[in-house]
């Protein structure tokens, strides 16, 4: 069974939902939950999922131990799931096509460094987007500019705040990215 390793340096809401989809599915095992931030929310709901969670310091990142620990699990996809730092060449050359990431907005608009949390619902309601959604899409050297997987949208009200938009988005978020990492895992057709 492929062996998933996840990124996240936040909250991991997005993590846990994927850590239990793949444990109810069985179709692939999440190994190990890496972080660039020891008092992340997401090393707390890794333990309590029973995954281990591996802190790297930005100079054991910068160093090569990423590559090392997903050695060390035996990994063969990594997900990003708000993970903040960008991810060393030598992973990108050892995982062609292998890396995901899911930015909260529709790509190519409200990207880049930087544009990451409220800070994107914020720019989105700024520019009076009608439309907001998600990005799924792989990971390249370039912010947000890997090819784009699968989008889908939600509408933006105009009551909405950053936060509501945010929770919108992340039910979004919930609904489709374990399922299209099963898909890409499994090396079949979209099924959303
Ligand atoms: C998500 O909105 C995701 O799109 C972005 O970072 C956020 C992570 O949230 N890349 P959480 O830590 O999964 O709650």
């Amino acid at each position: 069974m492929e062996k998933i390793a996840i990124l996240a340096s936040g909250t991991g809401t997005n993590a846990e939902r994927i850590i239990r989809y793949f444990a109810e599915q069985k179709t692939a095992e999440v190994a190990v939950v890496i972080t660039n931030k020891a008092q992340a929310g997401v090393v707390e709901r890794a333990g309590r999922l029973g995954i281990p969670a591996v802190y790297l310091t930005g100079e054991a990142f910068e160093g090569g131990e990423l590559m090392r620990v997903l050695d060390r699990y035996g990994v063969g996809f990594v997900v990003l799931a708000g993970f903040l730092k960008k991810v060393p060449d030598a992973v990108l050359q050892a995982y062609p096509d292998r890396i995901v990431n899911i930015h909260p907005a529709l790509l190519p608009k409200f990207g880049g460094k930087g544009m990451y949390g409220n800070r994107v619902h914020e720019a989105v309601l700024a520019a009076g987007e009608a439309i907001s959604g998600i990005t799924i899409h792989y990971i390249n050297e370039h912010y947000d500019e890997g090819g784009v997987i699968y989008q889908a949208t939600c509408p933006v009200l105009p009551e909405d705040t950053p936060d509501t938009l945010a929770q919108r988005v992340h039910s979004l978020e919930y609904a489709c990215y374990p399922r299209v990492i099963e898909d890409l895992v499994l090396g079949r057709e979209l099924s959303l």
